[in-house]
């Protein structure tokens, strides 16, 4: 069980805004997230759920606090704090543009250049924070190689597992994902499974840690 334990879970993509209109986005339901936020809660914790732009319904037990932007998601997830775990399953966009008051007009001047700017990396600081949760758990979408990135990113990121998953079929946004529990121990891969199935299995091994 969870009883007691506070945990912040991120979700969903952000939108990162050009002009009132229009926006960057990366491809994300959120609904592995949102799922994992409701089995974390059924097994008695405390769940922060800082979601950016989806449509479902919060799961029982879980607070929300919805944002749009990779740097508004980052100020909620510090604001979150303390806690004792964390999994980032949010697909962050990694770059954000200065955005133009106006609406950008098409005109004689050919399509705007967007200027890019890296956004912060809310898994590495938050790994790297003198406040990290005693558990910090990434997401990693690839389409090959994927316990070999996770690897990788295991280390680059300061996480403590690191959930790879293989999205060269048709994960995003569907209901099924077969996912990689990667960390120092080694690899744990578990058969595709609904996501739902995949939030409980993780939630119980999260408890099991936390224990
Ligand atoms: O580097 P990449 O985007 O593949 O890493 C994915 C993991 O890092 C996920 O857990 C995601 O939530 C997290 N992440 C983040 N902030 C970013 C980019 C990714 O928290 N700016």
């Amino acid at each position: 069980m969870l009883t007691g334990k506070h945990i912040i879970v991120t979700a969903g993509p952000t939108h990162e805004p050009i002009d009132p209109v229009r926006y960057i986005a990366n491809r994300s339901s959120g609904k592995q997230g949102f799922a994992i936020a409701g089995a974390l809660a059924a097994l008695g914790a405390r769940v922060t759920l800082i979601a950016g732009p989806v449509t479902l319904s919060t799961p029982p037990g879980v607070d929300r606090i919805d944002v749009e932007t990779a740097l508004e998601m980052s100020t909620a997830v510090d604001a979150a704090l303390p806690a004792d775990a964390a999994v980032m399953v949010a697909a962050v966009a990694d770059w954000r543009v200065a955005p133009s008051p106006q609406k950008i007009k098409k005109g004689a001047n050919g399509p705007p250049i967007l200027h890019l700017v890296e956004n912060p990396d809310i898994l590495a600081a938050l790994a790297r924070n003198p406040r990290r949760p005693r558990l910090v758990v990434g997401f990693a979408a690839e389409t090959e190689h994927v316990v070999d990135h996770a690897r990788a990113k295991l280390a680059r990121k300061g996480a403590d597992w690191i959930v790879a998953n293989d999205v060269s079929g048709d994960v995003m946004g569907g209901d099924a994902n077969t996912v990689h529990i990667v960390s120092t121990d080694g690899v744990e891969s578990w058969d595709k499974l609904p996501k739902g199935d995949v939030a409980t299995r993780l939630a119980g091994r999260i408890a099991a840690a936390l224990d």
